[in-house]
């Protein structure tokens, strides 16, 4: 792999009126770029996780209205309004529990709305969705500063699948205040989960820290209490899929049991979230868990490891009640308990 660093390289990209991606589901052993000219294949690529992660999958959605636009034939804005809402609709249906895909697919529509015409409109949403990109970077840094101010020197961390540069279009959640917490000249190690089942921790966190130089160990999951009763560990830092305004965090399955972890052995647990990963509407009952397919479980790649038939229970995501949480870093400050009071304090604060 001839690139220096990963931080910068960018998972996903507005190229020529194509959308380019790394394709993720061919790490750590390749690292592909894949083309896209239709936004059906967008789609396709955000359902099989070619491109995952919250914020990646928001700019990919958006990078997906932009080609929309483009292969529309559409003679008026009411036209063209049409085709972009069925694309909107297809690219939403794709993955239901990241806010950020309708956060950055509501965001173009938005636009489209308010262009004059055809053209206008195709030039405004290619444009923003670019824009949008350039931001997620921007963002993931001051992000990336705020969290640093939360760890010291010699501190261990711990995260949990991959909220790094392959999460976002370049830098990382988590893993950017992990980034940023080093380039602040602090010495730190990190502990990356496997992730089990489709391994973001191994396949992509690990492969992400050790590219860059960082002084990362891979454990399995099932190592979480030993390596935290061991004192291995002292803070935890996550990414996040949704935040509610009470502060109940939605993130990668597992994410909860390490959270009930660090509370049990009083370690600080933080979660790394852009504003556009807060849902200020919902309540817990109202958020969709995907339930993926059950051979990401009775399989590791090709390989068979249940019995034919088993059934399966495959959630891709748990919920972290507030209690469990220490912080929540954003690009507008941490929030720290009580979150119901702290977040709505956040956005008043970024209007
Ligand atoms: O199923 P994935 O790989 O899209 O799940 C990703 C996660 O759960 C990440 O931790 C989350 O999106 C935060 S990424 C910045």
């Amino acid at each position: 792999m001839s690139e220096k660093t990963l931080s910068l390289l960018k998972t996903v990209e507005w190229k020529n009126n194509k959308v380019v991606m790394i394709d993720q589901t061919k790490l750590p052993n390749e690292l592909v770029f894949v083309e896209y000219s239709d936004y059906i294949d967008v789609a396709r690529a955000i359902k099989n996780l070619v491109v995952r992660g919250a914020p990646a999958i928001g700019v990919s959605g958006a990078f997906g209205l932009a080609l929309a636009s483009l292969q529309s034939k559409a003679a008026t804005k009411e036209q063209l309004l049409s085709d972009l809402e069925e694309a909107r609709k297809t690219l939403f249906e794709t993955r239901p529990t990241a806010v950020n895909l309708a956060w950055g697919l509501d965001k173009i529509m938005q636009i489209a709305k308010e262009g004059k015409d055809v053209d206008d409109i195709s030039f405004s949403i290619v444009k923003s969705a670019q824009e949008m990109a350039e931001d997620d970077i921007k963002i993931n840094m001051r992000m990336g500063k705020n969290g640093s101010t939360l760890f010291d020197n010699d501190d261990t961390i711990m995260t949990h699948c991959n909220a790094g540069s392959l999460a976002t279009v370049a830098y990382g959640t988590a893993l950017g205040v992990i980034r940023a917490t080093k380039e602040s000249g602090k010495n730190i190690k990190v502990i990356a989960t496997e992730t089990r089942p489709v391994q973001q921790g191994s396949r992509l966190t690990a492969f992400e820290l050790k590219h860059d130089g960082f002084d990362v160990s891979l454990i399995p999951d099932t190592a979480v209490g030993y390596t935290m009763a061991n004192k291995l560990v002292n803070k935890v830092v996550v990414g996040a899929d949704r935040v509610l305004r009470t502060g109940h965090v939605y993130n990668k399955i597992g994410t909860y049991q390490v959270a009930l972890m660090a509370k049990q052995h009083g370690i600080p647990f933080y979660v790394a979230a852009p504003l556009s990963t807060f849902d200020m509407k919902s309540n817990p009952q109202d958020v969709i868990i995907e339930q993926r397919n059950g051979t990401e479980v009775t399989q590791i790649g090709d390989k068979k490891t249940a019995p034919d038939g088993i059934n399966v229970i495959n959630p891709a995501f748990d919920m972290t009640p507030p209690e469990l949480i220490s912080g929540i870093i954003t690009e507008a400050g941490v929030a720290k308990p009580p979150f119901d009071v702290s977040i709505p304090k956040l956005f008043e604060a970024n209007k």
